[in-house]
């Protein structure tokens, strides 16, 4: 199956969608992006705009080759729209009920050759794909983020999942100029499974008052050629986030090492989620103007 990928939908507008649905748009795609909350999807249409605007400033693209790619997305709140797509992909939140129900729809509404890929970060494609009639094209497909920037497509394939599914992903990855790598399906793969425990050790350096944030970030930044600090990327993937993958690990893995650090499920408690919110480990609140005397 050689799949040329025309139209490709995007369930799931925040961080990792956006990103997404503006890879296919400047690859020549027409992109269907969903999302359930309004306000969500309006941020991320602005937001991709703005990131192409700014591959125009860059010289990476003409103003002509932006303008087209513009056009070709279709922000919408229907799931029936994206029923010509080749390929959808999900980047709502991690949690694997609500996954599997939107799955389900997916199953319904989309082309019977579509593959229906999952951008999760650490539940089983077996098991997303079991909720579906066509578990052979279902597929992982891992983003890192900021998807634009980031190198690196992780591909899943999960108990069912065919070759040629798993091919037809893979020309796409490479298509958006990515290096793919393979992971079989068990919990976090390979980069999270491996990430998150740093992470939450992290946290619990921190929890347990070994030395201050500072110091943690420093030490692994510096100290181990890091771009950024355990700390610090948590709060960029979202602590909300680095929670629900902590949980799917100990679930599918079952060793008490992977309990989420009390004060990560702490801060996500009381709502500080990183980045996305302003206020997780650091704030990123703007400190308001020194007044003019
Ligand atoms: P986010 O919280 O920024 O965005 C999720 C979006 O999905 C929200 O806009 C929300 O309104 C929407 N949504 C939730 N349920 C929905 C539904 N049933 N139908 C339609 N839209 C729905 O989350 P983020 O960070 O973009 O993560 C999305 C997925 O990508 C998760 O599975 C996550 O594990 C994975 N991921 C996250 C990475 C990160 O660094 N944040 C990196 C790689 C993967």
């Amino acid at each position: 199956m050689t799949v040329e990928f025309e139209a490709i939908g995007v369930v799931g507008g925040g961080q990792m969608g956006s990103g997404i649905a503006q890879l296919g748009l400047v690859h020549g795609l027409r992109v269907y992006l969903l999302d359930s909350d309004a306000q969500a999807l309006a941020r991320a249409s602005k937001s991709i705009s703005m990131s192409i605007q700014r591959l125009v400033s860059k010289g990476n693209i003409s103003e002509a080759d932006a303008s087209a790619a513009l056009q070709r997305l279709h922000c919408t709140s229907k799931l029936e729209e994206m029923k010509d797509c080749d390929l959808i992909v999900e980047a709502i939140v991690e949690s694997e009920e609500i996954k599997k129900k939107l799955f389900i729809d997916l199953d319904r509404i989309s082309k019977a050759s579509a593959i229906l890929a999952s951008n999760t970060s650490s539940i089983s494609i077996t098991r997303l794909a079991s909720a579906t009639n066509r578990p052979a094209q279902v597929i992982g497909m891992h983003f890192m983020n900021p998807p634009p920037i980031m190198k690196l497509v992780e591909i899943i394939q999960g108990a069912q999942t065919s070759d040629e599914t798993f091919l037809a992903t893979k020309a796409l990855a490479q298509r958006f100029g990515k290096t793919v790598i393979c992971s079989q399906d068990y919990s976090g793969f390979i980069v999270n499974r491996i990430l998150m425990p740093m992470i939450n050790e992290a946290f619990y350096a921190l929890y347990t008052g070994v030395a201050t944030k500072e110091d943690i970030d420093t030490g692994m930044k510096l100290g181990t050629n890091h771009p950024m600090g355990p700390l610090e990327l948590a709060d960029f993937i979202g602590l909300d986030v680095c929670v629900s993958i902590m949980r799917v690990l100990q679930a599918g893995l079952g060793d008490a090492k992977y309990i989420p650090c009390p004060l990560l499920v702490q801060y996500v408690d009381a709502g500080r989620l990183g980045r996305k919110q302003g206020l997780g480990v650091y704030s990123y609140h703007k400190l308001p103007e020194p007044a003019k005397s």
